[in-house]
């Protein structure tokens, strides 16, 4: 469960985001395939698509930030259908840390130790569901 300031902290860089989201986007999946060039190969070779897919589930979690309980069936279901595409649990916090600095990268000066925890709490309870999901739907 995040905090109310914590959620105030990722609403605050959400704001920042919209004004830029296919940048923030392309600049996701460029430092992912940089930094982890294997998974490439999972995803389609044109990725408009893919990018405006993630925006909207950015946009997801920033308003289900406060109680992702509410999110809850959606993201196990979402985890269940990514074992279809080839994610594996360990590609998880690859793709936390490098949208985290993405996110970090776009918002420069203000970004914040406090924002840093925001978003990796956040994100943490996203996947962990995601994962749970994946999970229940191998067994
Ligand atoms: C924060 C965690 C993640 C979120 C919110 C997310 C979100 C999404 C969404 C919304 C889709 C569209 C299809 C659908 O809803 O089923 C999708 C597709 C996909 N995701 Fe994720 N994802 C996450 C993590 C990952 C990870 C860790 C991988 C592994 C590398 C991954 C690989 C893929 C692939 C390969 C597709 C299908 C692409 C295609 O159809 O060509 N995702 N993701």
């Amino acid at each position: 469960m995040l905090s109310q300031s914590q959620v105030n902290l990722i609403r605050g860089s959400a704001s920042l985001l919209a004004e830029g989201n296919v940048a923030v986007t392309q600049a996701f999946y460029d430092n992912l395939f940089a930094a982890a060039p294997g998974v490439r190969k999972l995803f389609s070779e044109d990725m408009f698509d893919q990018s405006e897919k993630l925006w909207n589930s950015i946009v997801t979690v920033v308003e289900s930030a406060k109680d992702l309980g509410e999110i809850e069936d959606e993201l196990l279901a979402m985890g269940a259908r990514h074992v279809r595409y080839g994610a594996l649990p360990e590609h998880y916090p690859v793709v936390n840390e490098i949208l985290i600095a993405t996110i970090a990268s776009i918002a420069g000066d203000t970004w914040t130790n406090d924002h840093q925890d925001a978003w990796q709490a956040a994100l943490g309870a996203v996947t962990s569901l995601m994962i749970q999901g994946a999970t229940e739907d191998a067994g």
